[in-house]
Protein backbone atom coordinates (compact mmCIF):
# COMPACT_ATOMS: atom_id res chain seq x y z
CA UNK A 1 0.00 0.00 0.00
CA UNK A 2 1.27 3.84 -0.59
CA UNK A 3 1.07 4.57 2.80
CA UNK A 4 1.19 8.53 3.50
CA UNK A 5 2.74 9.20 7.04
CA UNK A 6 1.44 12.77 8.40
CA UNK A 7 3.66 14.39 10.81
CA UNK A 8 3.41 17.97 12.86
CA UNK A 9 6.47 17.72 15.33
CA UNK A 10 7.82 20.99 17.33
CA UNK A 11 10.85 19.78 19.04
CA UNK A 12 11.77 16.32 16.81
CA UNK A 13 9.81 13.58 19.37
CA UNK A 14 7.05 12.43 17.01
CA UNK A 15 9.18 12.80 13.84
CA UNK A 16 12.02 10.43 15.18
CA UNK A 17 8.95 7.40 16.11
CA UNK A 18 7.40 8.45 12.38
CA UNK A 19 11.23 7.72 10.95
CA UNK A 20 10.80 4.40 12.28
CA UNK A 21 7.42 3.27 11.60
CA UNK A 22 8.02 4.14 8.18
CA UNK A 23 11.37 2.22 8.50
CA UNK A 24 9.28 -1.16 9.79
CA UNK A 25 6.10 -0.89 6.75
CA UNK A 26 8.26 -0.35 4.43
CA UNK A 27 9.95 -3.24 5.56
CA UNK A 28 6.47 -4.80 4.97
CA UNK A 29 6.61 -4.13 1.44
CA UNK A 30 4.69 -0.90 1.83
CA UNK A 31 5.70 2.40 0.25
CA UNK A 32 6.28 4.92 2.90
CA UNK A 33 6.72 8.59 2.58
CA UNK A 34 6.80 10.94 5.85
CA UNK A 35 5.35 14.39 5.06
CA UNK A 36 5.56 17.19 7.55
CA UNK A 37 3.16 19.54 8.02
CA UNK A 38 4.76 23.04 8.62
CA UNK A 39 3.25 26.45 10.13
CA UNK A 40 4.31 29.97 11.08
CA UNK A 41 4.09 30.86 14.64
CA UNK A 42 5.39 30.17 18.45
CA UNK A 43 4.42 26.25 17.79
CA UNK A 44 5.85 25.50 21.56
CA UNK A 45 4.20 28.36 23.39
CA UNK A 46 1.20 28.75 21.14
CA UNK A 47 -0.09 25.77 18.89
CA UNK A 48 -3.76 27.24 18.66
CA UNK A 49 -2.53 29.82 16.89
CA UNK A 50 -0.20 28.92 14.33
CA UNK A 51 -0.67 29.31 10.69
CA UNK A 52 -0.50 25.56 9.05
CA UNK A 53 2.15 26.66 5.44
CA UNK A 54 2.85 23.28 4.53
CA UNK A 55 -0.37 21.42 4.55
CA UNK A 56 0.63 18.23 2.94
CA UNK A 57 -1.73 16.39 0.29
CA UNK A 58 -3.26 12.95 1.42
CA UNK A 59 -5.45 12.49 -2.38
CA UNK A 60 -2.94 10.15 -3.53
CA UNK A 61 -2.06 7.84 -0.87
CA UNK A 62 -4.16 4.69 0.32
CA UNK A 63 -3.98 4.99 3.73
CA UNK A 64 -2.96 7.31 6.38
CA UNK A 65 -1.10 7.86 9.34
CA UNK A 66 -0.77 10.53 11.48
CA UNK A 67 1.43 11.09 14.36
CA UNK A 68 1.97 14.57 16.35
CA UNK A 69 2.14 15.34 20.01
CA UNK A 70 -0.16 16.19 23.64
CA UNK A 71 -0.92 19.53 24.36
CA UNK A 72 -2.81 20.03 27.35
CA UNK A 73 -4.08 16.81 27.40
CA UNK A 74 -5.37 17.27 23.94
CA UNK A 75 -4.03 16.31 20.48
CA UNK A 76 -1.73 19.28 18.98
CA UNK A 77 -3.92 21.64 17.64
CA UNK A 78 -1.84 22.55 14.52
CA UNK A 79 -3.02 18.27 13.52
CA UNK A 80 -6.47 18.82 14.25
CA UNK A 81 -6.59 22.06 12.11
CA UNK A 82 -4.65 20.34 9.35
CA UNK A 83 -7.54 17.19 9.47
CA UNK A 84 -10.07 19.78 9.58
CA UNK A 85 -9.34 20.95 6.35
CA UNK A 86 -7.64 17.97 4.59
CA UNK A 87 -9.48 16.46 1.45
CA UNK A 88 -9.12 13.50 0.18
CA UNK A 89 -9.40 10.93 2.96
CA UNK A 90 -12.48 9.10 1.60
CA UNK A 91 -12.80 6.08 2.82
CA UNK A 92 -8.92 5.36 3.69
CA UNK A 93 -7.58 3.34 6.67
CA UNK A 94 -5.85 5.81 9.16
CA UNK A 95 -3.77 4.78 11.64
CA UNK A 96 -3.13 7.65 14.88
CA UNK A 97 -0.14 8.22 17.01
CA UNK A 98 1.33 10.57 19.73
CA UNK A 99 4.58 11.58 21.29
CA UNK A 100 3.84 13.20 24.88
CA UNK A 101 5.92 14.31 27.97
CA UNK A 102 3.90 13.10 30.71
CA UNK A 103 4.51 9.30 31.95
CA UNK A 104 0.89 7.68 31.17
CA UNK A 105 -0.94 7.68 28.26
CA UNK A 106 -4.61 8.65 30.16
CA UNK A 107 -2.42 12.25 30.89
CA UNK A 108 -3.66 13.51 27.44
CA UNK A 109 -2.10 10.54 25.25
CA UNK A 110 -5.16 8.33 24.86
CA UNK A 111 -7.29 11.33 24.15
CA UNK A 112 -5.35 12.71 21.94
CA UNK A 113 -4.99 9.51 19.59
CA UNK A 114 -8.69 9.47 19.96
CA UNK A 115 -9.37 13.20 18.58
CA UNK A 116 -7.73 12.60 15.84
CA UNK A 117 -9.41 9.34 14.47
CA UNK A 118 -12.23 11.47 15.60
CA UNK A 119 -11.18 14.19 13.45
CA UNK A 120 -10.13 12.20 10.72
CA UNK A 121 -13.37 10.23 10.44
CA UNK A 122 -15.57 13.34 10.14
CA UNK A 123 -13.92 13.06 6.55
CA UNK A 124 -14.40 9.61 6.47
CA UNK A 125 -11.01 8.12 7.50
CA UNK A 126 -11.52 4.78 9.49
CA UNK A 127 -9.78 4.25 11.81
CA UNK A 128 -7.46 0.94 12.47
CA UNK A 129 -5.62 1.61 15.18
CA UNK A 130 -3.19 4.11 17.53
CA UNK A 131 -0.58 4.61 20.30
CA UNK A 132 0.71 6.03 22.06
CA UNK A 133 4.61 7.00 23.22
CA UNK A 134 5.55 8.66 26.31
CA UNK A 135 8.81 10.48 26.36
CA UNK A 136 8.44 10.67 30.55
CA UNK A 137 8.67 7.15 30.76
CA UNK A 138 11.46 5.00 31.33
CA UNK A 139 9.65 2.29 29.44
CA UNK A 140 9.66 4.50 26.28
CA UNK A 141 11.52 2.26 23.87
CA UNK A 142 9.25 -0.67 24.93
CA UNK A 143 6.51 1.74 23.89
CA UNK A 144 8.18 2.72 20.53
CA UNK A 145 8.38 -0.66 20.06
CA UNK A 146 5.06 -1.24 21.07
CA UNK A 147 3.40 1.28 18.66
CA UNK A 148 5.58 0.50 15.31
CA UNK A 149 4.02 -3.11 15.83
CA UNK A 150 0.83 -2.30 16.65
CA UNK A 151 1.25 -0.22 12.85
CA UNK A 152 2.63 -2.80 11.19
CA UNK A 153 -0.26 -5.28 12.59
CA UNK A 154 -2.98 -2.73 11.47
CA UNK A 155 -1.53 -2.56 8.01
CA UNK A 156 -1.10 -6.27 7.37
CA UNK A 157 -4.86 -6.98 8.08
CA UNK A 158 -6.00 -3.91 5.88
CA UNK A 159 -3.96 -5.07 2.89
CA UNK A 160 -5.22 -8.40 3.19
C1 LIG B 1 2.76 23.75 25.63
C2 LIG B 1 2.97 22.28 25.84
C3 LIG B 1 1.96 21.52 26.45
C4 LIG B 1 2.13 20.14 26.66
N1 LIG B 1 1.13 19.42 27.24
C5 LIG B 1 1.30 18.08 27.49
C6 LIG B 1 0.27 17.30 28.12
O1 LIG B 1 -0.81 17.76 28.44
N2 LIG B 1 0.50 15.99 28.34
C7 LIG B 1 1.68 15.39 28.01
O2 LIG B 1 1.83 14.18 28.26
N3 LIG B 1 2.68 16.09 27.39
C8 LIG B 1 2.51 17.41 27.12
N4 LIG B 1 3.51 18.14 26.48
C9 LIG B 1 4.75 17.45 26.07
C10 LIG B 1 4.77 17.08 24.57
O3 LIG B 1 3.58 16.42 24.18
C11 LIG B 1 5.96 16.14 24.28
O4 LIG B 1 7.18 16.75 24.61
C12 LIG B 1 5.98 15.64 22.84
O5 LIG B 1 6.75 14.46 22.76
C13 LIG B 1 6.53 16.68 21.87
O6 LIG B 1 6.50 16.14 20.57
P1 LIG B 1 7.33 16.75 19.35
O7 LIG B 1 8.79 16.69 19.74
O8 LIG B 1 7.02 15.86 18.23
O9 LIG B 1 6.86 18.16 19.16
C14 LIG B 1 3.35 19.52 26.26
C15 LIG B 1 4.34 20.28 25.63
C16 LIG B 1 4.16 21.64 25.41
C17 LIG B 1 5.26 22.42 24.72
Amino acid sequence: MKIGIIVFSATGHTASVAERIAGALAKEGHATTIERIEVSGDPMGHPESCVLTREPSIGGYDALVFGTSVIAFCANPVMLKYLDRAEGLGEKSVWAFVTHGLPFAWMGGNNATRQIVDHAAKKGGKAIGRATVSWGNKRREEQAEAAIANAVRAFATVAK
